[in-house]
C-alpha cells in the first residue's frame, strides 16, 4: 500500500494514526502531477479530495496519465471530488466542482464508469460539503 500526499504534515498525521500497522505503508511525499510510479503497480487507486485541486487543465491531463500508467488493466479508480453543488473553494484555494459524468470524462473511454454516488461529508468544523465518488474499472 502506498500513500502519497504533498504535505510532509499531512503524511506524519496519519502515520501517527496508524501506529504499528505504519509500516506495511510506503510513504511517500510529492506533487501527484509529478509523480513517477511503475507500470501497472496499483489495483486500486484511491482518491479522496485531492483531484479537486487540479484547476490546470495540464495538471489534470498530468494526474490521468499516471493513473493511466500505473494502474493495472482491470485494476480499480475510486476518486472523489466535490460535487457540482460543493464548496467553491477549500483551505482558501479554488477547487474544480464536478458531476459524476463530467468527472469520469476527465478519465476517459480507458476507464469504465461503473458506480457513481454522491455524500454529504460533515467536516469537523460542522460544515456539509457535497461529495461525488466515481468508482471506474481500468478496461
Ligand atoms: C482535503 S485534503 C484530503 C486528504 C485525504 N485524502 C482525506 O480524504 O482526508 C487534500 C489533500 O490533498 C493534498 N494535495 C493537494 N494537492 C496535491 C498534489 N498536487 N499532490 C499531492 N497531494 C496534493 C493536500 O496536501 C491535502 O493533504
Amino acid at each position: 500500500m502506498t500513500v502519497f500526499d504533498l504535505s510532509s504534515t499531512a503524511l506524519a498525521v496519519a502515520r501517527q494514526r496508524l501506529g504499528k500497522h505504519a509500516d506495511i505503508v510506503h510513504w511517500i511525499e510529492g506533487d501527484i502531477t509529478r509523480a513517477k510510479f511503475p507500470m501497472n503497480r496499483f489495483d486500486i487507486w484511491h482518491d479522496r479530495a485531492v483531484f479537486h485541486f487540479l484547476t490546470d487543465p495540464a495538471d489534470r491531463h498530468a494526474y490521468v496519465e499516471r493513473v493511466l500508467s500505473s494502474v493495472r488493466p482491470g485494476g480499480h479508480v475510486i476518486v472523489a471530488t466535490f460535487a457540482e453543488d460543493g464548496p467553491e473553494k477549500c483551505s482558501g484555494l479554488p477547487v474544480m466542482r464536478y458531476q459524476p459524468e463530467a468527472l469520469h470524462a476527465v478519465f476517459g473511454d480507458t476507464f469504465q464508469l461503473v458506480e457513481h454516488e454522491k455524500e454529504a461529508h460533515r467536516t469537523p468544523f460542522g460544515t456539509v460539503q457535497q461529495f461525488v465518488y466515481c468508482y471506474c474499472r481500468k478496461r
